[in-house]
C-alpha cells in the first residue's frame, strides 16, 4: 500500500503551510513530520512528501540528504551518540566513546548485529556544562563516567527485553529525534548566577517565566509597548546610540547593520539566528530555553523598529526542546492578541508574524546566508556576496539577521536607553556579555558578566580555577574558530576590540616571525567571537585538540569552494596524523600553507574559521607539533 499521511499529520502540515510565504519553506518542517510519522524517511516517504509539496523528488532528495538529522535507514532501537568536541574531549569524552565501543563490539558508525544499539560521535551538543555528554534519541545523559554508561547500557537492554524489541523495530521516540538536556530552564541548563548587572538573564529564576502571564506581571511586553510610542526612527536611533554589538561572532554593530536597509523597502524581513552550533558555544540554548517571551518580545520590538511584518527564529535541529519552548511561547503570544494583530503606533498600525523555523543538523546554516537557504527550503549552502542580505536576502528581499543574545538586550535598550546601555558597557561595546565557559574549569558554566572582565578574573574568580591542582596551558576565547591565547595572554578585557587590537596578545603568525595577514596588511590576533570560551590545562594533548577542531571543519564544510572544501580535509588529515605520531617532515610548514591558502579566499567564512585557529596554534603552540615530530623520531 502506498505510503499515506495520517489526520493528525496532515494537519501538521496544513498549519505549516499557513507560516511560510511559499510551499517549498515548509520543506524541513514537513520531512520532520514525514520522519516523526514513518519512522525515517524511506524513498517512499520522500516521494510522498514530493507529492503533497507539489516539488521536484530530485530537490527533495537533495535536501533530506543535506541534513544530518534526517534519518535515509530505519535507526537503531538505541542510537548512541557521544560528544567528543571540545568541551567533551577535555572532560573524558573520548574516553567513554572508546568504552562504548568495548562495551558494544562496534565502531562508530556501526549498529550491534541484533539492531539494538548504534555508535556515533557527536559535534557538540550544547551540554558543554556537563561534559562529557551523550544522546540516545531524545534522552541525554551528562556528566558521564565509565560506570554511568555502563548502567545505562544495562537499563537499556533490560528495557528492551521487557518490550519484546524485534529486529527492524522503530526508534524508542521517533517523535523526538533530537536529543534535549535534562532540564533547561534555571540551575539545571548550565546558567550560574553571580552578582552584578544582568540584562538577558534578568529573569532567569522567576518560577514559571516560561508563560506569558508571569512574563508580564514581571514588565514584560512593556518595552513593546514603549517602542510603538516612540515610533521607529528613535527606536532604531537609540539601538544605534548603545553600542549594542553582535553576539554571534563577528561583534558588528547591530545599529549600524540595520541601518543598511533600503528606506523604500515594500517588505523586510528579520531572521533571529538561534543556530548555536559554534563548538564551545551554549549561551543561547539557555536563552531559548529559560525565557522564550523575552525572545520573542526583543524580535517583536527589532521587527517593528526594521518595518518587518514576518520575522523567523531559527532554531537549531538539536535543539528540539528549547524550539517547542519557543513556539508554545510564539503560540501564546498569538493567543493574546500580541502578534498577528493590528497595533496602533506612532507610525500607523503595525501587525506581526513570527514563524519558528528548526534546522536540521548542519553547523553551516548558522552562516546567515546559509540559513536563509534552508528557511527556503533547500540545502544550506551560503550565497556568494555581494548581494549582502541587507539588499537581498530572505525569498529576495532586504534581511537582517541578528543573534539571539542580540536581540534580546533590544527590550532594556528601548526601556533605559541607549546611552544608559553604552555606558554600562565598554569602550565601543554596550552592555553585558554571556560567556559559556567549559573545559578545564571547576564551575563551568554560562555566565552574564560584564564586558571588560578579563580570562583571568573569569577563570580563576568566577569559574573557581583549575581543577587537580593543574596549571593553565591556553584558552579557546570565543568559539572554536577563534585563534587561541597562550596561559600567558589571560590579562586582556573579554570585549570586542580588546582582543583584536591588545598589544599583551601575540599576532598570529604563517611562519614563525611572519604575521599573517588578515588583508590589506592588516593583523590577527583573536577575537571575542560567539562567547564560548575554552579552557586548557597542561594535562592537554594540544595536537590532537586542534586535530579534533580541524576534523569538525572538514565534516561541516559544504564543498561549495574548492580551498575550503580541499583545505579542510588537507588540515584535518595532517593535523589528526601529526597527533597520532604518523606527521612528516615538512607537515607542519605545509599546515601553515595550506590554512595561509583558504584563509581570504572562499565564499564564506568557515573557511576562515578552519585556518584562523589552525594558524593559531601553530603560532602559540608550535613546540607541542614540533615536539610530536621530534617524539616520531623526525623534524621539521
Ligand atoms: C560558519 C559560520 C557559522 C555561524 N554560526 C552562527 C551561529 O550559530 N549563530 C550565530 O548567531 N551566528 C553565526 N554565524 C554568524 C552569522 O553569519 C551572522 O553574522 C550572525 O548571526 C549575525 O548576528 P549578530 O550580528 O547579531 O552577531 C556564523 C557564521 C559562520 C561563517
Ligand atoms: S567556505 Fe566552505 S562552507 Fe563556506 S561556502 Fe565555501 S565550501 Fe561552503
Ligand atoms: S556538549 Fe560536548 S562539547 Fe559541548
Amino acid at each position: 500500500m502506498p505510503l499515506e499521511f495520517s489526520p493528525k499529520a496532515r494537519e501538521h502540515i496544513d498549519r505549516l503551510l499557513t507560516r511560510y510565504p511559499t510551499r517549498q519553506a515548509t520543506l524541513l518542517g514537513v520531512l520532520y513530520v514525514a520522519q516523526d510519522e514513518f519512522g525515517y524517511l524511506s524513498d517512499e516517504a520522500l516521494a510522498l512528501v514530493a507529492a503533497t509539496l507539489d516539488l521536484p523528488l530530485s530537490h527533495v532528495f537533495g535536501v533530506a540528504t543535506f541534513y544530518t538529522l534526517f534519518l535515509r535507514q530505519p535507526p537503531a532501537r538505541y542510537p548512541l551518540h557521544v560528544c567528543t568536541n571540545l568541551g567533551c574531549s577535555l572532560r573524558g569524552g573520548h574516553d567513554v566513546l572508546r568504552h562504548l565501543e568495548k562495551r558494544l563490539g562496534i565502531a562508530p558508525g556501526q549498529t550491534t548485529p541484533d539492531g539494538l544499539f548504534s555508535l556515533g560521535e557527536e559535534d557538540g551538543l550544547g551540554g558543554c556544562a556537563y561534559a562529557p555528554t551523550m544522546t540516545c534519541g531524545s534522552h541525554h545523559y551528562v556528566s558521564l563516567t565509565h560506570e554511568k554508561v555502563d548502567k545505562v547500557i544495562d537499563e537499556l537492554r533490560q528495557q528492551a527485553s521487557e518490550t519484546g524489541f524485534e529486529r527492524r523495530s522503530l526508534p524508542l521516540a521517533p517523535a523526538q529525534g533530537a536529543p534535549t538536556l535534562p532540564d533547561c530552564a534555571g540551575s539545571g541548563s548550565g546558567y550560574r548566577q553571580t552578582p552584578g548587572l544582568k540584562i538577558v538573564t534578568s529573569n532567569f529564576g522567576v518560577r514559571d517565566i516560561q508563560k506569558l502571564g508571569v512574563y508580564r506581571a514581571q514588565g514584560g511586553w512593556q518595552a513593546f509597548g514603549k517602542a510603538l510610542d516612540m515610533g521607529r526612527e528613535r527606536v532604531v536611533e537609540e539601538v544605534k546610540k548603545s553600542n549594542l554589538r553582535g553576539r554571534g561572532g563577528a561583534g558588528f554593530p547591530a545599529g549600524v547593520k540595520w541601518g543598511f536597509l533600503p528606506k523604500n523597502a515594500e517588505r523586510v524581513y528579520l531572521v533571529c539566528n538561534g543556530d548555536e552550533s559554534e563548538p564551545g558555544t551554549f549561551k543561547d540554548r539557555v536563552l531559548l530555553g529559560s525565557d522564550p517571551h523575552l525572545l520573542v518580545e526583543s524580535v517583536a520590538i527589532s521587527a517593528f523598529a526594521l518595518r518587518c511584518t514576518h520575522a523567523f527564529i531559527y532554531i537549531r535541529g538539536e535543539l528540539r526542546r528549547e524550539a517547542g519552548i519557543v513556539q508554545a511561547a510564539v503560540d501564546e503570544t498569538y493567543a493574546a492578541g500580541l502578534l498577528g494583530q493590528e497595533r496602533a503606533s506612532a507610525n500607523g498600525p503595525f501587525k506581526l508574524d513570527i514563524t519558528v523555523h528548526l534546522g536540521a543538523g548542519a553547523y553551516i546554516c548558522g552562516e546567515e546566508t546559509a540559513m536563509l537557504e534552508s528557511i527556503e527550503g533547500k540545502r544550506g549552502y551560503p550565497r556568494n556576496k555581494p548581494p549582502f542580505p541587507a539588499i537581498k536576502g530572505l525569498f529576495g528581499q532586504p534581511t537582517v539577521v541578528n543573534n539571539v543574545e542580540t536581540l534580546m538586550n533590544v527590550p532594556d535598550i528601548v526601556t533605559r536607553g541607549g546611552d544608559w546601555f553604552a555606558k554600562a558597557g565598554m569602550g565601543k561595546s554596550g552592555g553585558t556579555r554571556l560567556l559559556c565557559v567549559s573545559g578545564h574549569v571547576k564551575r563551568p558554566g554560562v555566565y552574564e558578566l560584564p564586558m571588560g572582565i578579563s580570562f583571568r578574573e573569569l577563570i580563576y574568580e568566577i569559574c573557581g580555577g583549575i581543577p587537580q591542582g593543574r596549571v593553565l596551558r591556553g584558552v579557546i576565547p570565543g568559539g572554536s574558530s577563534m585563534p587561541p591565547l597562550a596561559a600567558d595572554e589571560i590579562d586582556v578585557p573579554i570585549e570586542f576590540d580588546a582582543l583584536t587590537s591588545d598589544p599583551r596578545i601575540k599576532d598570529v603568525e604563517v611562519r614563525p616571525g611572519v604575521p599573517f595577514d588578515l588583508g590589506g596588511g592588516r593583523r590577527l590576533k583573536t577575537m571575542a567571537g560567539s562567547g564560548g570560551v575554552v579552557v586548557f590545562d597542561d594535562s592537554t594533548d594540544v595536537v590532537a585538540l586542534c586535530a579534533r577542531i580541524m576534523r569538525f571543519y572538514a565534516h561541516e564544510s559544504c564543498g561549495q569552494c574548492t580551498p575550503c572544501r580541499e583545505g579542510t580535509g588537507w588540515l584535518a588529515r595532517l593535523c589528526t596524523r601529526l597527533a597520532e605520531g604518523e606527521g612528516r617532515p615538512g607537515d607542519i610548514d605545509l599546515l601553515a600553507d595550506v590554512a595561509n591558502g583558504i584563509a581570504g579566499n572562499s565564499i564564506c567564512a568557515l573557511g576562515d574559521a578552519a585556518a584562523w585557529p589552525m594558524l593559531g596554534f601553530l603560532t602559540k603552540f608550535r613546540a607541542d607539533f614540533e615536539a610530536r615530530l621530534a617524539k616520531a623520531g623526525k623534524t621539521s
